[in-house]
């Protein structure tokens, strides 16, 4: 197993701006690691073909180095996920731990149920009319099926023969005060927010998980890229876009953007 990353993180914030060719030049260069490394590219092969997550494939590869680099500036590390759906990422966080040695602590916060939109067109059409909560649910794909959502992700840890009790989770929403109470005490080097894509939803994460985050660690923003520039890559939602403003006002700066998702560090 080669376990030396190239380019690493550092080589890659090294000579970073938030420009169109940059932002496009490093989306490409991030995806196509991603395919040609076959742990990486499996994983995120099995997840596409099975339909198990969103997000980009470039994402993969970013994962890789941002956890490479956490692991160099603090040994084990601590991560948390607000929005798990079906396991996509805390399987590759468990997954890169394993094949690159990375002492990985894994904590995530995820209701394990859906959020279905109304069977009736005539009622959605209703309610997207009259209830503006729902509208803008509709509007940043707020809405999951029903599924037995805790069975796909112990299937997709079962997959690739990763320890899915090793995960600390949080059976709810950020919001609900069992797991605010639960997490209160906790810090983190990187938290990973892609839980409601409501502009209140967003912000309320930020400010409450944020400073959960250690100085010099991350908090990445998924669907966050509304307002950066680039074409090569979907950019996210609108609100959380938004929502991310706040993240300089409570002690973090933007070090990287990777298609929509964007990372910030804690100064
Ligand atoms: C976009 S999906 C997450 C996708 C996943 N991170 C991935 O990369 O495959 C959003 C998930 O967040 C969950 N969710 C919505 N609001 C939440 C909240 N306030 N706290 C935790 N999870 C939330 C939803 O049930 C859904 O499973």
């Amino acid at each position: 197993m080669n376990l030396l990353i190239t380019p690493s993180f550092e080589d890659i914030i090294a000579g970073y701006q938030n420009t169109a060719e940059d932002n496009d030049r490093l989306f490409h260069q991030l995806t196509s690691l991603t395919w040609s490394d076959p742990i990486l590219g499996g994983h995120r092969r099995h997840v596409e073909d099975n339909k198990l997550g969103y997000g980009d494939a470039a994402f993969h590869a970013m994962w890789l180095r941002l956890l490479d680099y956490a692991r160099k500036r603090f040994g084990q590390i601590s991560l948390l996920e607000i929005g798990v759906f079906k396991g996509q990422v805390i399987s590759l966080w468990a997954l890169i731990g394993r094949n690159w040695d990375i002492d990985v602590r894994i904590t995530a916060i995820t209701p394990f149920e859906g959020r279905p939109m109304p069977r009736s067109r005539l009622i959605t059409w209703i309610r997207s009319r009259f209830d503006f909560k729902f509208r803008e649910n509709l509007r940043n794909g707020n809405f999951y099926e029903n599924c037995d959502y805790e069975a796909v992700v112990k299937k997709l840890f079962g997959r690739f023969d990763l320890d899915f009790w090793k995960v600390r989770l949080c059976r709810g929403y950020s919001t609900d005060s069992h797991v605010q109470l639960e997490l209160s005490n906790a810090t983190f080097h990187i938290v990973y927010v892609d839980g409601d894509h409501s502009f209140d939803g967003a912000l309320q994460d930020f400010k409450t998980y944020g400073p959960k985050v250690v100085r010099g660690g991350w908090l990445v923003a998924d669907d966050a890229g509304s307002f950066i520039p680039g074409s090569a890559f979907w950019k996210g939602h609108e609100a959380v876009s938004r929502a991310v403003n706040i993240l300089p006002e409570i002690g973090f700066r933007n070090v990287l953007n990777v298609g929509h998702n964007r990372i910030f560090e804690r100064v």
